[in-house]
């Protein structure tokens, strides 16, 4: 008995699911067909929303002429499109259109005939979302979006809101995949174009035919009187079944932007789904069109083009003459001078050097670093003898020119002053100053150019120069050279010259391998240029004495402390700190006071070093580091030390750090 029952049951259910299936495809089988000579009585079969009205006359106006508006309508009852689940049904619409601008070349934006899931168009935003989608779901897949847009503004994204006239196919995206400039074909199949936002009504005709997925679109001004037989746009659609679903509404959207708007119009609208074209409208029985309120464009657009690439031209050689104006000013600034400039033998002229330089081009860069950048440059004797304020000393050849900007330009004028007398510091381990020049706020350097680089870069670089390590003789030979140039900075000139920063790569070797002082007296220029009256510790950790950092007043003896350090430093081929607490002169005091002193000589020397010389300028080099700045020797001693005329004295233990090393601390 059970078993009889269920099988009635499933034979009714059967029966049942039948109907179901023959009532949807009866449904499916609905063609929607409708034709509106106007709008007038039809209000109820539009849904309008946003700005959309139907005028008195029985215009269905999408948004009148004003700012940042956006309307829809929508015809009111959905639309079957699908036939089965891999074709989208044929269907057929004919519209005609006004768009009255506020004058023949600037209106905005335009309007779409749109296949949507909804009857009207939540969120979507005006100007160049034509009151179909927002930013948001610009281009999302779920839109479900199919939009014939016309557009009248170019530059969608990129808000450039050119003239625009075109029509695109959009799948839910603004961006359009196919996209035409507005035209017809005439009887002859020339293209003709024409302006959507004429003012003239204009008809649309679009076909899709579902079997061979086929869009073709024909657009043209209606006082043509027929319809061109060449479509604009003739397409294959696949994509349109990704976008339809079984029930779509049909209708527009428009927008405008904030500075440029339209008013939109549609005269009459027919469709049908089918392979049956859409209803022909009349167009004579159509309401009046809008009246044309559109003001004449002020100028044409040969005119504007003209204009602007005359406005360009224009502007650019205004430019172009300030920039030759500014460059000749920058160029004969330094013969624009203050009273103080005048009468200084050593000034260059700017033009010579930025000459020399090749306009102080990156690759003539030599050097960075130590207050500016230094460049390389090759000065003529006739540049420099021509220009009657120049150097006296008329300097030809290679020249390496200091760039510096000061941290502020008081201190420029004074430091001049002293530039002046350094500049006739001559001594054979000094790199002459041959003269300065001023230049807006920066001050520039000319020294003698010394070939064979730093000090720093013959001990540590790597690969060294030539491959080889520095030898013992030109070691000796560089600490001494070095000791007798601070010798005349500090004794042997008309006045006392401190030099702040004796440091390995302030040390220049020429090519006999004497070393050359460089950057003496520059450091002064950063006490004096600094805003403040505290004074800045100028110079080097390392290198700097222990009262530098107390009180920031340097003295020769400050010097000697950092020739001390620098003269270890040349033996051992050790930085005088590392990145820890290790301190070079402790180092060496411990294996001094072990008697293992010469364990500190640079290894990389094997034993190609005389013993005797290098127990003399360790002993030299710690006296030098002592931390009492009145327990160092003075130069003119350190130099008679050094070249053996005198013994030196018994030294002081002493010790910078509380720090003890590990004897012997030699690995690296
Ligand atoms: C629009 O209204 C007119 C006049 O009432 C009517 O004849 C016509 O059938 C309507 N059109 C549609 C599509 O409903
Ligand atoms: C869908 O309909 C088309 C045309 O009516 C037909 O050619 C096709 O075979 C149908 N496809 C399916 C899956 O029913
Ligand atoms: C509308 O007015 C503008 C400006 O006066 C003019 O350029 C355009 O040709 C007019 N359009 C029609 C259809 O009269
Ligand atoms: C078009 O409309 C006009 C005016 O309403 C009418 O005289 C004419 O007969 C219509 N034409 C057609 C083909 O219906």
């Amino acid at each position: 008995m059970g078993k009889s029952r269920s099988m009635v049951r499933r034979f009714l259910l059967v029966i049942f699911l039948q109907i179901l299936v023959q009532a949807h495809r009866a449904t499916s089988k609905t063609t929607t067909e409708f034709l509106f000579q106007g709008f007038n009585g039809n209000k109820s079969k539009i849904q309008l929303d946003g700005d959309s009205a139907i005028t008195p006359n029985g215009l269905l106006r999408l948004t009148e002429r004003k700012p940042d508006l956006a309307g829809t309508a929508f015809y009111d009852k959905p639309v079957r499109l699908l036939d089965n689940d891999s074709t989208v049904r044929s269907f057929s619409t004919s519209f005609v259109f006004v768009i009255i601008p506020s004058s023949s070349n600037n209106g905005g934006f335009g309007f779409t005939f749109t296949l949507s899931p909804t009857p009207n168009r939540p969120d979507a935003e005006n100007a160049q979302y034509l009151g179909l989608l927002n930013e948001d779901n610009d281009g999302d897949p779920d839109n479900h979006v199919f939009a014939v847009e016309f557009d009248t503004v170019q530059g969608y994204k990129d808000s450039t809101n050119r003239i625009g006239n075109h029509i695109g196919l959009n799948f839910n995206s603004l961006s359009s995949q196919v996209q035409e400039p507005v035209a017809y074909y005439d009887k002859e199949g020339h293209k003709e174009d024409f302006q959507l936002t004429s003012g003239e009504p204009i008809q649309v005709f679009i076909d899709y035919n579902g079997p061979t997925k086929r869009l073709t679109l024909t657009v043209y001004p209606t006082r043509l009187g027929s319809k061109p037989t060449i479509p604009l746009i003739s397409q294959r659609v696949p994509k349109l079944i990704e976008i339809v679903q079984e029930e779509m509404f049909v209708g527009f959207t428009a927008a405008t932007g904030e500075e440029i708007s339209s008013s939109h119009y549609v005269m009459g609208w027919s469709f049908s789904t089918g392979t049956s074209p859409a209803t022909t409208l009349n167009i004579s029985a159509l309401p009046r069109p809008p009246p044309n309120t559109s003001k004449k464009a002020r100028f044409n657009k040969e005119v504007i083009s003209l204009v602007v690439s005359l406005t360009t031209v224009v502007t650019l050689m205004l430019v172009l003459l300030i920039v030759l104006i500014i460059y000749k000013r920058r160029l004969q600034q330094d013969d624009v001078l203050e009273d103080w400039e005048l009468d200084h033998p050593h000034r260059f002229r700017y033009k010579d050097l930025h000459t020399a330089t090749d306009g102080f081009n990156k690759n003539r860069i030599i050097g960075t670093g130590g207050f500016g950048t230094v460049y390389k440059g090759m000065i003529t004797t006739s540049s420099s003898s021509s220009s009657s304020t120049s150097s006296s000393t008329s300097p030809s050849g290679e020249i390496a020119v200091k760039k510096i900007t000061p941290n502020s330009v008081q201190g420029i004028r004074e430091f001049v002053a002293e530039i002046e007398s350094l500049g006739r510091l001559r001594h054979k381990n000094l790199v002459n100053l041959q003269g300065w020049c001023k230049h807006g706020n920066d001050l520039l350097l000319i020294y003698d150019y010394i070939p064979n680089g730093s000090l720093d870069s013959l001990l540590y670089s790597k690969p060294r120069i030539s491959g080889a390590v520095l030898t013992w003789k030109a070691r000796f030979q560089i600490a001494k050279g070095i000791a007798s140039g601070l010798l005349y900075l500090h004794e042997e000139w008309e006045k006392i010259v401190i030099h702040r920063d004796v440091k390995p790569s302030n040390v220049l070797i020429d090519d006999q391998m004497n070393p050359r002082l460089g950057d003496f007296g520059l450091a002064r220029l950063h006490e004096r240029g600094s805003l403040s009256h505290t004074t800045v510790v100028v110079g080097t950790i390392g290198y700097m004495a222990p009262e530098l950092t107390r009180n920031g007043n340097s003295s020769s003896a400050s010097d000697v402390f950092a020739f001390g350090v620098l003269l270890l430093e040349i033996v051992s081929g050790r930085k005088p700190t590392d990145s820890g607490s290790f301190f070079l002169a402790d180092w060496v005091m411990e294996l001094y006071v072990s008697g293992d002193v010469l364990r500190a000589v640079d290894a990389r020397l094997g034993s190609g070093y005389d013993e005797r010389e290098a127990r003399l300028a360790f002993s030299v080099g710690l006296l030098c580091c002592h931390p009492k700045r009145g327990s160092r020797p003075a130069m003119r001693m350190v130099l008679r030390y050094l070249n053996g005329d005198e013994e030196v004295p018994e030294i002081e233990v002493y010790s910078h750090s509380s720090r003890r090393y590990s004897l012997p601390d030699l690995k690296e």
